[in-house]
């Protein structure tokens, strides 16, 4: 993988290095023209990150002559791009027929017909009287369709309550205010292989016991008849799907259950709006790539290793804890996606974050007066459901306070009191939050991660980081379960022994 282009890059960082934002603001008003886009209900504006229109240049030239966007066509029609996989990555033919090659028309076809069973089960499942949904299912398997039912809010159907982790606390707090009869299990596990998931499948199925259907979405339709869930209540999901790209699929059953058919078309909707423009809009307008190489820079021209998503909205509570799974399963490797060689640059940011006002009360005064800048993507919906324009404005302008801060600072006498500035914030607004700017929005953040992995030659479709943790706690799971089970990590027999000790009737 060619990584000149960023020694291109260095030049620019080292002269923008000694500029601040004010500085940059004031000199180039064309950097409000240039530096705000819109696709749909996004609109993104990067004003405030440490680039200028030279930078901005280099940085389209390299994903032009990288062909960036030609790239991401033959990966919608289904190219092989998860090579170490050799398997395709077709989530946009989830939402539309924008592939048109003969695999991304029959997955299309695929995604198409399984919808059209899921909504006929949908509706079998609310004539029955469910009024309740477990969703039984971890990381992609969950995060996804959490967000989406946190974001678009009341539910018209049942109510979807989360099993992820093997937490009986949690397990029996929500089986304690449930009936059985009036609930519907709904098992998501594209591999059906899970411990977690399992161990939780295997406690609700016999809480259930009998009394309420239990529904499976997996890639393994043989694991999930073996667990006794009926053949017209397996929906199937594909290796052509990554399970962080996969909210589109059947794993998204629960949104369809709890908010409707039109909503879910309106999500995939959203997203496929933003799938075409992600192809076809010219690099200076193309919003999903412009927000790849701004995180680029950052990462790498800057050198910042963190990055806040801070949405100041309480129904976008969840989107961190979905673009973590998304940037850092995605982006958090270090191997060329050929196995040829390292990568010769720093890849996956630390995304973290959480409501934005919140934060103004907790960790934004490191943002301001510590040591690391750490660029800020702030996220916030411009017409409210609500009618109390007042707290919807002072919720805006806590965000815009923010971000003016954070790039200006303040001079003070007294150097504790002092702001630093120069520290890059990007603020994405959605018109409104329905299922359409949701899509949009969540599309966005899979092609601009798809993006930057092109930038860093690495394949952001396998995950084989979360193995090794699996396979020792399989191994230390049997050792807490039978004393005469050698541990050889030193650290972990003592740490088995104390844990042992503490489990002792
Ligand atoms: O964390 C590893 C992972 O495979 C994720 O990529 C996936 O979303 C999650 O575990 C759940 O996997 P499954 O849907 O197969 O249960």
């Amino acid at each position: 993988m060619d990584s000149s282009w960023l020694d291109a890059l260095a030049p620019h960082a080292k002269r923008l290095a000694t500029q601040s934002l004010a500085t940059l603001l004031g000199r180039d008003p064309a950097r409000l023209r240039r530096d705000a886009l819109r696709c749909g209900p996004l609109y993104l504006n990067l004003a405030r990150q440490r680039l200028d229109g030279e930078a901005w240049s280099d940085l389209l030239g390299i994903a032009r002559k990288l062909r960036l966007r030609e790239r991401l066509a033959a990966q919608i029609e289904g190219e092989p791009v998860n090579v170490s996989e050799a398997r395709a990555a077709l989530h946009t033919a989830l939402r539309s027929d924008l592939g048109r090659s003969p695999r991304a028309r029959e997955a299309h076809a695929q995604a198409r017909a399984t919808l059209a069973r899921a909504e006929a089960l949908a509706a079998r499942l609310r004539s029955q009287g469910i009024t309740d949904v477990l969703h039984v299912g971890i990381g992609g398997s969950e995060l996804g369709p959490r967000l989406v039912l946190e974001a678009l809010g009341a539910a018209r159907g049942p109510c979807v309550h989360f099993l992820s982790a093997p937490d009986g606390h949690r397990l029996q707090a929500l089986l304690a205010r449930l009936a059985p009869e009036r609930t519907a299990v709904v098992i998501v596990s594209k591999s059906f292989g899970t411990a977690e998931t399992l161990l939780n499948a295997r406690e609700v199925r016999d809480w259930l016991g009998g009394k309420g259907p239990m529904v499976a979405v997996t890639a393994r339709p043989d694991a999930a008849r073996g667990f006794g869930i009926e053949e017209d209540a397996i929906l199937p999901m594909w290796d052509w799907v990554g399970g962080r790209f996969s909210l589109w699929s059947a794993v998204g059953f629960s949104v369809l259950l709890a908010l409707g058919a039109d909503t879910f078309a309106e999500l995939l909707a959203g997203a496929a709006g933003m799938d075409r423009h992600a192809v076809e809009a010219v690099e200076e307008e193309n919003l999903p790539l412009r927000h790849a190489l701004s995180w680029v820079w950052n990462r790498n021209a800057l050198g910042l290793a963190s990055l806040a998503v801070l949405p100041y909205d309480h129904r976008l509570a969840s989107l961190p804890a979905h673009l973590q799974q998304l940037v850092m399963e995605s982006l958090g490797k270090a191997v060329l996606a050929d196995g040829s060689a390292a990568v010769a640059m720093a890849t996956a940011p630390i995304l973290w974050g959480g409501p934005g006002n919140d934060g103004q009360h907790s960790f934004m005064q490191a943002l301001h007066q510590g040591t690391d800048a750490v660029p800020v993507e702030f996220v916030a919906v411009a017409r409210p459901d609500h009618a109390r324009q007042g707290m919807h404005r002072m919720l805006l302008a806590s965000l815009l306070g923010q971000s003016e801060a954070l790039a200006k600072g303040a001079e003070h006498e007294d150097p504790r009191r002092a702001h630093p500035g120069n520290r890059p914030s990007s603020v994405l607004l959605l018109d409104r939050l329905d299922g359409r700017s949701l899509g949009a929005l969540l599309a966005m953040y899979e092609h601009s991660v798809v993006f930057q992995a092109m930038l860093w030659g690495i394949n952001p479709f396998d995950q084989w980081g979360v193995e090794l943790g699996k396979s020792m706690a399989r191994d230390l799971l049997a050792a807490l379960e039978d004393p005469g089970r050698a541990v050889p990590d030193p650290v972990s027999a003592e740490l088995v022994r104390v844990l042992r000790a503490a489990l002792e009737p």
